[in-house]
């Protein structure tokens, strides 16, 4: 891993390499994370759910993730660390996307991710105008995925293809591709030029996603298709009732 926080740039030449992204949300398990060898780190806004216990992403404020975010910087030193724009933070305008990402830039995010395809590209233009790399992100869009078709895997070929191609012309360095079809995910990835990030869309994208807390087993509603490695609630749970019981029959802390 090199020394430094690999720019967007970068990133976007690893098109055609299998490299690991998960995402983070405070400075102890970002620094696990980077330990481990992963350069690339997503302050999602899973945040509301994982950490903040929220049902939904949409009650994630544009200070929660600036929070979280300065958070995962502080505890890495080598890691790129992308910064979802939460929900109601891009949608009115250009200059609006523009204002909530320079707040993103400043916590320490090296770019940030929006959800949405082609309706979202002049948003990706006018934040790569000012100066800021974007990750775009199709399929399953989750801040608005309650308001319409639900969590259903997405197999619309040409409305997919024209999202990534929107999203690449815009200026976006990488796209995550979200619970899409794995043969059309694979289609997408042969026909953009920056890297495709999938998080339940297969094995052919050139990078893959997990949301830590899913793949930790701290999150208890993960989606089916995130391996659990660890069981880290059971884990944490044992050694909590093995504290609390020291505690009560007094061999913590040792009496000396
Ligand atoms: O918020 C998040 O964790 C994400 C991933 C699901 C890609 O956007």
């Amino acid at each position: 891993m090199a020394d430094r926080r690999p720019s967007a740039a970068s990133l976007r030449a690893r098109k055609g390499t299998a490299f690991p992204v998960i995402t983070a949300y405070d400075a102890a398990l970002a620094a696990c994370a980077e330990a481990a060898g992963i350069d690339v780190l997503l302050v999602g806004d899973s945040l509301g759910m994982v950490v903040l216990g929220f049902p939904a992403t949409v009650s994630v404020e544009l200070n929660d993730m600036c929070r979280h975010t300065a958070a995962v910087v502080r505890g890495t030193r080598r890691a790129h660390v992308i910064a979802d724009l939460p929900f109601g933070t891009y949608e009115a305008s250009d200059a609006e996307a523009v204002r909530a990402s320079v707040e993103l830039v400043k916590a320490g995010a090296g770019s940030v991710k929006l959800e949405g395809g082609v309706r979202a590209a002049s948003r990706v233009a006018a934040i790569v105008a000012a100066g800021i790399p974007v990750v775009g992100h199709i399929g399953v869009l989750p801040q608005t995925a309650g308001l319409e078709a639900g969590f259903r895997r997405k197999a619309d070929r040409e409305a997919l293809l024209a999202d990534a191609h929107a999203l690449e012309h815009a200026g976006a360095f990488a796209v995550v591709l979200e619970m899409v079809d794995a043969a059309l995910a694979a289609d997408i990835t042969a026909a953009v030029t920056m890297p495709t990030i999938g998080i339940g869309s297969g094995g052919a994208c050139d990078a893959q996603v997990l949301v830590m807390h899913d793949m930790l087993g701290l999150y208890a509603e993960a989606p089916p298709f995130a391996k659990r490695y660890v069981d880290l609630a059971a884990t944490a749970t044992a050694a909590l009732r093995e504290y609390a019981g020291e505690v009560r029959d007094r061999t913590f802390p040792p009496r000396s």
